[in-house]
């Protein structure tokens, strides 16, 4: 069984298999720049009955949680700091993201955690988290920079 707030070092299309039904209240991933149709089919496939174009239809059609913020279309942030991984993504967009579309006490999904900064948002956010991360570096930088992120208890982590 899945435990919440834990990055498994593991093969998401492996892990996703674990996860129990209509436990997650919001994927939100960033995944390998090479990823190809074929990868998303086969991920939509195990996420939910849906295939990528059906998906993203419904997807436009119908928003569950919106929690407007007034946000402009475009989010600007200053390049985050290099922590080890090749493409880390800024803490806040992430807040943002979640924040928008997820309730306090949800549970977040992030296949491709890199460097853990998913998991980190959700932790300032006070949302639940599970992530796959496949690259042992990777994956050990994202559990030392939550680790740090729980003791500090730090306002910025880049
Ligand atoms: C674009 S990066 C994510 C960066 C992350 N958002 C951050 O801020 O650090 C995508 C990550 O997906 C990981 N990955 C690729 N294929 C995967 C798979 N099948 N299962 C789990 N992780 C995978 C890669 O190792 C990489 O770290």
């Amino acid at each position: 069984m899945i435990e919440l707030n834990k990055i498994y070092n593991e093969d998401c299309l492996v892990g996703l298999k674990k996860i129990p039904d209509k436990s997650v209240n919001l994927i939100a991933i960033d995944p390998p720049y090479n990823i190809g149709k074929a990868d998303w089919d086969l991920i939509c496939k195990l996420i939910g009955k849906y295939d990528y174009k059906l998906l993203l239809n419904k997807y436009m059609k119908s928003r569950y949680i919106f929690n407007n913020q007034n946000l402009p279309s475009v989010w600007q942030h200053e390049p985050i700091k290099q922590n080890g991984h090749t493409t880390p993504k800024p803490i806040e967009i992430l807040k943002n993201i979640i924040l928008t579309s997820s309730n306090e006490g949800d549970t977040i999904l992030d296949c491709f955690m890199g460097s853990g900064s998913t998991a980190i948002a959700c932790i300032y956010t006070n949302r639940n988290y599970i992530g796959f991360e496949l690259n042992k570096n990777y994956y050990t930088i994202a559990k030392n920079r939550i680790d740090t992120c729980l003791e500090n208890n730090k306002l910025h982590i880049n």
